[in-house]
């Protein structure tokens, strides 16, 4: 079968379309004609060798998708439409999924849509449901709130009733978070973090701080929490992983939260899948409305990965193999 194929570690630019053997169905798994896979930045790790896990290669990346089951499993039918989150092989004509990350896409759920549900939006429902405990009322502050687990933050932290403070660093990215009801731009490349924090806020600062960016910007943040602050540990898509002086959190007050969705998944599989329930439907009603700004063949798999990790995609980009 197609697929787009790490050979070596070497990177974005090295890899090449071609053909993989045909997944097979293990136990617990189902087949799934792929119709659409989600970009995301923990990809761009991967196919460099800098994420947490290395698969045997060769290997197609691409661990959120969508598209029909071919051989079914615990309830599932071929035919059905699903969406589900495996740690690699996405990007290729099939895949196999663990059943219990599978789930079956609601009627009204297009697939690019399903593709991003399972781990874009569930890791930010996730962080700021079962993490930060995120109430109606906080003040919620979302860095590199135009990505996608960004972008999903601030359409979640609106829902759950907070006001959302969205830093960005383009015009283009300005206007996707206000068309996504973020309360508060801040142009993190023109203003500095903890002004326009203090500017958006008459200076009170915020509960809860969603960080996939790292670098500088985690303590900037972090000194602009209010008395029982919440930091979220993401990611760090601008590169170094922060050090944090513990004297912060002591006088502030503030916790700072690891959150690990993937793992969480495996933990926690019936709260996960409680979490993803809870997505899908608000997804069906219109609640929440991923962005799903492009969308690649196999051919163009290297191009969409190069924008993702070029800080140039908006919400996500999908492959459709
Ligand atoms: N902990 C978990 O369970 C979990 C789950 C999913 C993702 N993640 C992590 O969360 C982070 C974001 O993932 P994503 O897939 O949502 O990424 P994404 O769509 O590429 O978004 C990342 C955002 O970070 C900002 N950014 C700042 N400096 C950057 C740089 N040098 N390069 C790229 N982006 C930069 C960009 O916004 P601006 O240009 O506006 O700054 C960009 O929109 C990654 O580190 C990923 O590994 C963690």
């Amino acid at each position: 079968m197609r697929a787009l194929i790490c050979d070596d570690y070497a990177g974005i630019d090295a890899l090449r379309v071609g053909d993989l053997p045909e997944p097979t169905q293990g136990p617990g798994q189902v087949l799934v004609e792929v119709a659409s896979v989600a970009v995301n930045y923990a990809d761009t790790l991967m196919v460099s060798g800098r994420y947490q896990t290395r698969p045997e290669t060769p290997f197609a990346p691409g661990y959120e998708l969508s598209g029909a089951v071919l051989a079914g499993a615990d309830g599932l039918e071929p035919g059905d439409r699903v969406c589900g989150f495996t740690w690699h092989g996405g990007m290729a004509e099939r895949a196999a999924v663990p059943v219990t990350q599978t789930a079956l896409l609601h009627d009204r759920i297009d697939f690019d849509t399903g593709a991003v549900l399972p781990s874009t939006y569930g890791t930010s429902y996730h962080a700021l449901v079962d993490r930060a405990g995120l109430q109606a009322g906080e003040t919620l502050l979302v860095l590199g709130a135009a990505g996608g687990v960004g972008l999903a933050a601030v359409q979640i932290g609106k829902t759950l009733g907070a006001t959302v403070l969205a830093a960005v660093s383009t015009d283009e990215k300005q206007r996707l978070v206000e068309s996504s009801g973020a309360d508060h731009v801040i142009r993190y490349d023109r203003v500095g973090l903890r002004d326009g924090i203090a500017e958006a806020t008459n200076d009170a600062g915020v509960d809860v701080v969603f960080d996939p960016v790292g670098g500088d910007m985690t303590e900037s943040a972090l000194r602009s929490t209010r008395w029982n602050g919440r930091l979220l540990v993401i990611g760090f898509a601008s590169g170094p992983i922060p050090a944090i002086p513990l004297n912060l959190p002591l006088l502030k007050g503030t916790s700072i939260v690891g959150v690990f969705w993937g793992r969480f998944t495996s933990e926690e599989p019936e709260r996960a899948r409680v979490n993803l329930d809870h997505i899908l439907e608000l997804t069906e009603k219109g609640t929440l409305r991923p962005t799903i700004s492009g969308r690649y063949g196999l051919d163009e798999g290297t191009k969409a990965l190069r924008l993702v990790a070029d800080r140039q995609s908006l919400g996500r980009v999908v492959i459709n193999p």
